[in-house]
């Protein structure tokens, strides 16, 4: 049996289910349960939050995960990427509240900027020259400047609704990202033989998709 780690909710959440779909494997999914097992692939799946799915793979507790590139790249965990999947494609940007001037990056130097992604930030503002408070939280990230925590954010867009609906307006793009299949590097054989079955249903979904 292969442990497979998805987001429970989010924008990779949906996604993430069609693929597996439409690679045949069958499951119950109750938005309640956080584990399911499929009734006709040798899969259980995990629903997790997203931050902790690198993490998971790379300690084991799952074998393989559908994750954002962004998130792998902020935990530093790029190695365990197997494949990209092309779907839940979304970028990394800053905003400002639509009133403010802005006209380039330096107009944020000695300012504060509110993030779940702070070293994928602080890596961009260096490159950069730019020297900007880095306020990390978790969530809500698009609250902080209305709230009087940040001057911008610096946070995944993807369709943009959730900037509008908060005043914002999105200014520099920093990182482009998708979803990608990650994978413990110690797989037994066993592991490995499901996963490469796996692997060769993606692949022929992939295809018919192009
Ligand atoms: C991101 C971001 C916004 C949303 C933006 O969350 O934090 O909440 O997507 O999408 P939109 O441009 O289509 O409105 P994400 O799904 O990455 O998950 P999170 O809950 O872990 O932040
Ligand atoms: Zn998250
Ligand atoms: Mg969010």
């Amino acid at each position: 049996m292969l442990r497979l780690a998805i987001q429970k909710s989010g924008r990779l959440s949906d996604d993430s289910l069609n693929l597996i779909r439409e690679c045949g494997i069958s499951f119950v999914n109750s938005s309640l349960k956080l584990k399911t097992e499929s009734t006709n692939f040798p899969l259980e799946i995990l629903f997790l939050r997203d931050d902790d799915i690198p993490g998971y793979v790379a300690d084991g507790v799952a074998d393989i995960g559908i994750v954002g590139e962004n998130v792998l790249v902020e935990e530093g965990k790029q190695e365990l990427v197997v494949e990209r999947l092309g779907f839940s494609k979304c970028r990394l940007s800053l905003a400002v509240p639509k009133g403010t001037d802005y006209t380039s990056l330096q107009d944020l130097q000695g300012k504060s900027i509110a993030t779940s992604y702070p070293n994928l930030l602080q890596a961009y503002l260096q490159e950069q020259g730019v020297e900007a408070h880095i306020h990390t939280i978790s969530g809500s990230v698009e609250i902080a400047p209305s709230i009087g925590l940040a001057d911008a954010i610096c946070d995944i867009v993807s369709s943009g609704s959730t900037l509008i609906s908060n005043g914002l307006r999105e200014v520099e793009r920093i990182f482009k990202s998708e979803a990608v299949l990650i994978s413990n590097s110690n797989l037994s054989e066993e592991k490995k033989e499901i996963l490469a079955k796996l692997m060769f249903r993606v692949h022929a979904v992939q295809r018919a998709q192009k």
